[in-house]
């Protein structure tokens, strides 16, 4: 398949392809989308194929305007409204009841609809061309770590119509995933909106744990895993210091304030000091980009012990290390 490289000039061609039935890789500002409209069942069936998705696992649908959403759900608990209007546009996927306008195809089979507005305005301008939702895994191939760089989205050239450069995504970690259709808000996959802000709007809610009855279908798979093998290790700075020292040719990816590691030549620094999104903008371009160095291992230093979004970038490492954690 040939792949038209656009940008936000050529916006046009992409709302032409989408029109039409085709897959466009576009920009959000959590990571790239892999998007065709909602209601192609061409389209859609197009993703799963280009991303080598299981059929079991559920798109995102990408509204543009709030109003989008009456149409697409059966129902509307109140804390929706509460939810819109403190965190969309923005990184928050909401969960509810679907109606028989989301095909088994986008909801794979599930009573539930996933929906978010992207806060990016390449992607809301694209959604409000194409004159309807539109849905969109990330733009990866499945199990492979998220794109949240134009050149990330590059294993996808020849299996798409289009990709739209968009350059780097803001947050760039996937979306918070909350479902709102139990009388409990459960949060199913953590991200830059935490427990926390979302709490503070709306009261106690869940964490699904590990080992919970699945009920989202995504959370079963193997994630974000590059080739390269990743390996979290936990200690002090002297510790992690003497480990560096017995290791040939292994990255060291370390927080700001391990300032003698970061002398050394092979470690990168993880995050700046004082940013509040703690690497969550980092985390996908350095698997994405470490990956290609043909190193043995990638080391991160574990940062849970920080606050806010570190938490949600730790999720992510976790899964791209298969939990393969070492304590010094
Ligand atoms: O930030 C994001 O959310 C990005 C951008 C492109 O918007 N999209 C994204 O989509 O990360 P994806 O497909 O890679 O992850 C969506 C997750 C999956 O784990 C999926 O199983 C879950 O959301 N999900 C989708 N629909 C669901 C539903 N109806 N019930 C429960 N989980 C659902
Ligand atoms: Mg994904």
């Amino acid at each position: 398949m040939y792949t038209k490289l656009l940008n936000k000039y050529s916006l046009n061609e992409a709302v032409k392809i989408i029109k039409k039935g085709g897959v466009v890789v576009f920009p959000t500002e959590t990571v790239y989308g892999i998007g065709a409209r909602i209601n192609s069942n061409r389209g859609v069936s197009g993703i799963f194929k280009a991303k080598r998705r299981p059929a079991d696992n559920p798109l995102i649908v990408h509204v543009s305007d709030k109003s989008q959403v009456d149409y697409l759900v059966s129902d509307i608990p109140d804390v929706f409204y509460k939810l819109v209007d403190a965190f969309w546009p923005g990184p928050l996927t909401l969960i509810l009841k679907k109606s028989e306008m989301v095909s088994d195809l986008v909801s794979a089979g599930l009573d539930t609809v996933a929906i978010r507005m992207p806060r990016n305005t390449i992607a809301r301008n694209l959604i409000k061309r194409a004159g309807v939702p539109i849905c969109a895994p990330s733009a990866n191939l499945s199990g492979r770590p998220s794109a949240t760089k134009f050149i990330h989205s590059k294993p996808l050239i020849g299996r798409v119509n289009a990709i739209i450069d968009g350059q780097g995504c803001e947050v760039g970690l996937e979306s918070t995933v909350l479902d709102i259709t139990k009388d409990v808000p459960v949060l199913l996959r953590k991200g830059y909106v935490t427990k926390e802000d979302i709490e503070s709007v709306i009261g106690k809610i869940e964490v699904y744990k590990t080992g919970d009855k699945i009920i989202s279908p995504g959370l079963k798979y193997k994630h974000y895993s590059p080739k390269t093998k990743v390996i979290i290790i936990r200690g002090t700075e002297k510790k992690i210091l003497e480990f560096y020292a017995k290791q040939n040719n292994a990255i060291f990816v370390v927080p700001p304030e391990y300032k003698e590691l970061l002398k050394e030549q092979r470690t990168i620094k993880f995050y700046e000091t004082g940013d509040d999104l703690m690497g969550a903008n980092r985390v996908f371009s350095l698997l994405n980009e470490l990956d290609s160095k043909k190193y043995d291992i990638i080391f991160f230093v574990d940062i849970s012990n920080n606050k806010g979004v570190s938490e949600a970038v730790m999720d992510r490492l976790y899964r791209a290390s298969n939990n393969e954690i070492i304590e010094l």
